[in-house]
């Protein structure tokens, strides 16, 4: 795709300085890909066609065979508040309002993490072995966030139900209008709640869980997309970034099913140490790599009771 070198403001349709707006869809995409630009975004045009695209709920390529259509006010009102909010440093998934997570589109926003492609292979981890071992029964996700793991299992799982946990009722209020507009059988039940308090009274086949893993200086050292946008408590564990892999390596247990899974997504830099507390705690337990081949996926069964 060639991009442009445009960033004069786009030909008006109408005077007022106040909302000025394009004649055209073309100019208007003309105008977001200089913006972009403008702030050193490289990939400004297949940006400025993605916003274009979730704004208007429609194919991003279907917007340069209209180049020519006029530009509706609302249209462009919404359409250059989004723009600003990306060239302002906001991730494009918060100004578009979603985000892909394998086979879904989900909202997000700052209420949420937004899902990672590393966080794809710990839902697949959960799937073959459920697929190999047989296990119909319930699983957990904790810190279900967007609710990325809990309805990808859902959708493409044969549980006979999900339970989605998150001590966040913001982010439980996106998950659950994200479950709304995914179409499966597979019951998903949300709850909201610290580690394995919503669970208490149920046996689980499985237990997936992203839990923060970050250290407090570790965030302060992220890009300003994350740091400065997306919910701290989402990543920062206390003790070394290990606080809640410590503790639901030492509680999830209680909670399996004979045989059961617990597979959790772990920082590459401290894999070793999760190992440890993992056999500590009476698990059987391995590290598994992603897509980029850093060891992210620590998967555990009671030591006594199954294998990984
Ligand atoms: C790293 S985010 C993962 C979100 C989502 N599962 C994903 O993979 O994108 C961790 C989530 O755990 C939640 N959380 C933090 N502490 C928790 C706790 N003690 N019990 C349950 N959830 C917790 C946060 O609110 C956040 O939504």
């Amino acid at each position: 795709m060639r991009s442009s070198t445009r960033s004069a403001p786009p030909t008006l349709k109408s005077e007022r300085s106040t909302n000025p707006v394009p004649a055209t869809q073309g100019e208007a995409l003309g105008w977001a890909a200089g913006r972009l630009g403008s702030v050193g975004i490289r990939e400004s045009r297949p940006e400025s066609l993605a916003l274009w695209g979730t704004i208007t709920k429609s194919d991003p390529l279907a917007a340069l065979r209209a180049a020519r259509k006029p530009m509706s006010d609302d249209t462009w009102e919404r359409f250059r508040d989004a723009v600003e909010r990306r060239a302002e440093g906001e991730p494009l998934a918060y100004a578009m309002g979603t985000a892909g997570f394998r086979t879904l589109d989900l909202r997000v926003d700052r209420r949420v993490l937004i899902p990672r492609p590393e966080t794809e292979g710990l839902v697949q981890r959960v799937l073959d072995w459920a697929e190999a071992e047989g296990r119909h029964g319930i699983v957990a996700d904790i810190g279900t966030g967007s609710g990325c793991i809990a309805l990808s299992l859902a959708v493409e799982g044969s549980f006979s139900r999900v339970i989605a946990t998150d001590t966040s009722a913001k982010a439980m209020a996106v998950a659950a209008d994200n479950a709304a507009a995914v179409k499966s059988d597979t019951l998903v039940d949300f709850r909201v709640g610290e580690f394995f308090e919503p669970v208490r009274e149920t046996t689980l086949d499985a237990i997936v869980t992203n839990p923060p893993y970050v250290t407090g200086g570790e965030f302060e050292d992220l890009d300003d997309g994350v740091r400065l946008y997306e919910p701290r408590d989402a990543l920062v564990s206390p003790e070394n970034g290990m606080w809640h892999i410590r503790r639901i390596l030492e509680d999830a247990m209680d909670h399996l099913n004979p045989g059961g899974l617990l597979v959790l997504e772990v920082d590459a830099r401290r894999a070793d140490p999760a190992i440890d507390i993992a056999g500590r705690n009476g698990w059987s337990a391995k590290i598994e790599k992603d897509v980029f081949d850093r060891p992210r996926y620590l998967l555990c069964n009671p030591a006594h009771g199954g294998n990984v």
